[in-house]
């Protein structure tokens, strides 16, 4: 550990000296005089005098520099039968293009972009075209519905919104523009322009002079250089799942961000410039934006874009081809994927069928990483297995196993150890810190490393209140856990009521949102339950409005339909049941957390402060029946 506790002491007592020499990696319009303002605490802004373009770094640099006619990124797609790749030079001919067609619909420096697309090149295009020309883009989970795009479009006021006609779910083709012309209804911003990319699987009908044709727009596009912007420029907005009904926009940097990206290439993944580098996740969530696009690419290394699933295109062996087909070193993805495979393949047979010879590690993240996978994946792959953690928030990796630095022990169920930069402290509900060993709220001291969300998208009082108010001087991860003797960190999960289905982090609170919209229902609670192949699922129990005689199930048939609706089909919400009322502390806060130990099994106390345990215990085998 010697290595690794040097590395990590010196990032945090001289975050100065650390990551201003993690800065030389990336190349600068104008050269940071100094790498930390301190000035304005809680808000921390890093390289605060520094000038740099994120696409240069990605792309053409690594043109001027001779990677030119290497591939920057395989497209692989068994939805549609295809196999591309593009060069450094070819993607920043396509990036120059679509840079200059956001131009001429009227995109500058500091307007948004929301890109709400498939898994296709061009999505990765058009974030960095966006980033090209100081513009500052949003991506959109492509698996969400009308509502969720719309609750986006509304925050972010885009000028321009990048679609395609569809996107490919293995056989189903999921026609996108009929969403986003119901997002813009819905809307009350309303953007000038949407520029289509139409895919052969289904014709979108554009509405002129509003909708824009992405090959004509392309052809007919100046080519457009980029343009130097200040570090602390928001390069993106992302939006995440919190406890309310509304995503929050987590606002990424370019300087900080690029070089904490780059840095964590070396020192976490151990992947470096010409290496082939794949995660398996969307462009639409943080794991894609961090480590399909951003990082790989400000490495020099390929990345790897799959619009496919683990499993059923065409089946469990499709981790294994793509890794032998394309040469990949490193594979990313959540744990989630790992089970599909298991579940259909549980003696790992098709494994055999290829050469993994060149595959050297299997990073795992987006949710816990329960330990018969673990021991699935590590029996049946000769490769270390990490599990890291990190969130929407954060961008990159705050607790590791570091490959590429001084590679430790691996204890099944713990991510390792805080990542240099993280300063991660266990504190109880007083804000004390907890000896090893005991259970309580991970926190990570401010200042936040560089890459790390610098506030919250036009909202620096929600930023303040929702993470950096409960401890004065640190961040509110919203995990529970704790560290052992050895100073590893095991995560127990959310203590917030945020739940993770498939590796997609998604709000109980606005599933509530949207249930209690349903013209019959009084009340309603969402929780998160164990699932054997998501990590967990959605469930709900609503108690209906005095008078309705409605037939019960399709009251909850309705329920079901409304979330997958709004929110869309990645919510998984499958069953719903009637209550006759919900359990409730003295003062009227749903006991969430009991009905979850409930549904799962677990032999929890009941708390003293609950008003009528016989509500809780008459909900028993409701709750234990979708077990
Ligand atoms: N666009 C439209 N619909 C989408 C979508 C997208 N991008 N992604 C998922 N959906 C739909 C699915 O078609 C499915 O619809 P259905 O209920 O009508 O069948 C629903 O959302 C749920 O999808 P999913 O959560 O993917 O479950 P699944 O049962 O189809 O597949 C897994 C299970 C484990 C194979 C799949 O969840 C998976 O590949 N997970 C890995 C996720 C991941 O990589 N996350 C990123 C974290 S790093
Ligand atoms: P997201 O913002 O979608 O990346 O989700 C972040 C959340 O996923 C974290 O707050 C954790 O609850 C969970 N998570 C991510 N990685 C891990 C991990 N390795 N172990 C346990 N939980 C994880």
């Amino acid at each position: 550990m010697g290595a690794y506790r040097e590395e990590w002491r010196r990032s945090i007592e001289d975050p100065e000296g650390f990551w201003g020499e993690a800065a030389k990696a990336i190349r600068w319009d104008r050269e940071p005089t100094r790498v930390l303002d301190r000035s304005n605490p809680p808000f921390y802004r890093w390289f605060p005098d520094g000038e740099l373009n994120t696409c240069f770094n990605a792309v053409d640099r690594h043109v001027e520099e001779g990677r030119g006619g290497q591939a920057a990124l395989i497209y692989d797609s068994p939805v549609t039968g295809t196999i591309a790749s593009l060069t450094f030079t070819e993607l920043r001919d396509q990036v120059a293009r679509c840079a200059g067609a956001l131009r001429a619909l009227g995109v500058e420096r500091g307007d948004r972009v929301v890109i709400y697309m498939p898994m296709v090149p061009e999505a990765v295009v058009a974030m960095l075209a966006s980033a090209r020309i100081g513009a500052v883009h949003s991506v959109v989970f492509g698996g969400f519905a009308a509502h969720e795009l719309a609750l986006r479009i509304e925050d972010a006021q885009p000028k321009v919104v990048v679609s395609a006609s569809c996107g490919i779910e293995v056989k189903r083709v999921v026609e996108y523009k009929p969403l986003l012309d119901a997002a813009i209804d819905e809307s009350s911003h309303k953007p000038e322009h949407c520029l289509i990319l139409q895919r052969p699987q289904a014709a979108a009908s554009l509405q002129a002079p509003r909708d824009v044709d992405w090959v004509e727009a392309l052809s007919n596009a100046t080519p457009a250089d980029c343009v130097p912007v200040a570090a602390t420029d928001p390069l993106y907005v992302l939006y995440t799942s919190g406890t309310t009904g509304r995503p929050k926009g987590v606002v990424r940097d370019n300087g900080g961000h690029a070089v904490a990206l780059r840095w964590s290439m070396a020192n976490v993944y151990d992947t470096h410039p010409g290496e082939v580098f794949w995660a398996a996740s969307d462009v639409g969530w943080v794991v894609g934006h961090s480590y399909i696009v951003y990082a790989p690419l400000l490495a020099g290394c390929t990345t790897v874009l799959y619009e496919g699933k683990p499993v059923g295109t065409p089946d469990a062996g499709a981790y294994w081809r793509v890794i032998a087909q394309h040469g990949v070193k490193t594979l990313f993805t959540a744990p989630t994927g790992f089970r599909a495979v298991k579940r259909e393949d549980p003696e790992g047979k098709l494994i055999g069928d290829y050469d993994l010879s060149g595959f050297k590690y299997l990073f795992l993240a987006g949710e816990r990483l329960d330990p018969e996978t673990y021991k699935w994946a590590s029996e049946h792959l000769a490769v270390p297995v990490v599990d890291h953690w990190w969130q929407t928030e954060t961008g990159w990796p705050i607790v590791a196993n570091l490959m590429g630095m001084d590679p430790l022990a691996i204890k099944a169920g713990s991510p390792t150890v805080p990542v240099p930069g993280y300063d991660v402290r266990v504190l109880d509900a007083t804000g004390q810190e907890v000896p090893a060993g005991t259970e309580g709220a991970i926190m990570i001291r401010t200042p936040l490393p560089p890459g790390t969300l610098s506030t919250l998208w036009r909202n620096d009082e929600n930023f303040v209140q929702t993470y950096l108010s409960r401890v004065p001087g640190y961040y509110l991860t919203g995990d529970g856990g704790h560290f052992d003797e050895d100073g590893y960190l095991f995560v127990m999960g959310r203590v917030d009521d945020v739940i993770n289905v498939a590796g997609h982090r998604l709000s109980t609170g606005e599933m509530e949102e949207i249930i209690a919209g349903h013209p019959d229902v009084a009340e309603c609670a969402v929780i998160g339950v164990a699932d054997e192949l998501k990590g967990q699922v959605p469930r709900a129990l609503v108690v209906l409005k005095g008078g309705v005689t409605r037939d019960h199930a399709t009251i909850c048939e309705e329920v079901v339909q409304r979330v997958r609706d709004q929110v869309g089909s990645v919510a998984s919400l499958r069953r719903a049941d009637v209550v006759a009322a919900l359990p409730k502390t003295r003062s009227g806060k749903i006991l969430r957390k009991s009905m979850r130990a409930i549904a799962d099994g677990r032999d929890e106390p009941v708390p003293s402060t609950i008003d009528d345990v016989a509500v809780l215990e008459a909900l028993r085998p409701v709750l234990r029946a979708g077990a």
